[in-house]
């Protein structure tokens, strides 16, 4: 009973996300009243690090610096109902060094490529965690 219960508490605020992400502003305001885990505003912030990356690049910079902020991953706490499981460690660990190697300026893999890994990443983890954001971390992907 109490498992079914957090099942449902993870497919409401997972999908809460997409609810946002369909209809309007109005919509996103309201889901801005909820209060957020740590780790779900860390999630947000990421995401606006990626955008301002995919940016950088869309418009031929190269980033260099590596945000220390993303370290943040492991450490911020999620929400209530959710758990750091070892999908989520593993995960975690992973999306760290492939996010490092954005700024690896001595690499042989295209910007490009390496930018992109890192955006399916976000959405491997999530497939498993959290499937709610995926459309809009869809959108962080550099064609
Ligand atoms: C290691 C697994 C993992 C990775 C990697 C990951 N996420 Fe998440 N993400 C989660 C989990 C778990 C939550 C739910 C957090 C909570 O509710 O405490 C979440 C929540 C979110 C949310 C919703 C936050 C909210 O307002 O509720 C967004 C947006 C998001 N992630 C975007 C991203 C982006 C963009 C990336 C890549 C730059 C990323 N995530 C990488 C696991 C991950």
């Amino acid at each position: 009973m109490r498992y079914l219960l957090i099942i449902c508490l993870l497919f409401v605020s997972c999908n809460s996300e997409k609810q946002t992400n369909a209809t309007s502003e109005t919509s996103k305001k309201e889901y801005d009243m909820y209060l957020p885990s740590e780790m779900a505003t860390h999630m947000n912030h990421m995401f606006d690090i990626q955008e301002t990356i995919k940016n950088q690049i869309e418009s031929g910079e190269i980033p260099i610096e590596f945000p220390d902020e993303i370290l943040k991953i492991h450490t911020a706490k999620l929400s209530d109902f959710k758990e750091r499981n070892q999908n989520f460690e593993a995960f975690s660990h992973l999306f760290v060094e492939r996010f490092e190697l954005i700024f690896d300026t001595t690499s042989q893999i295209p910007l490009k490529q390496r930018y992109n890994d890192v955006v399916k990443l976000c959405v491997s983890c999530h497939q498993t965690e959290c499937t709610g954001p995926i459309p809009r971390i869809q959108k962080l992907i550099i064609k």
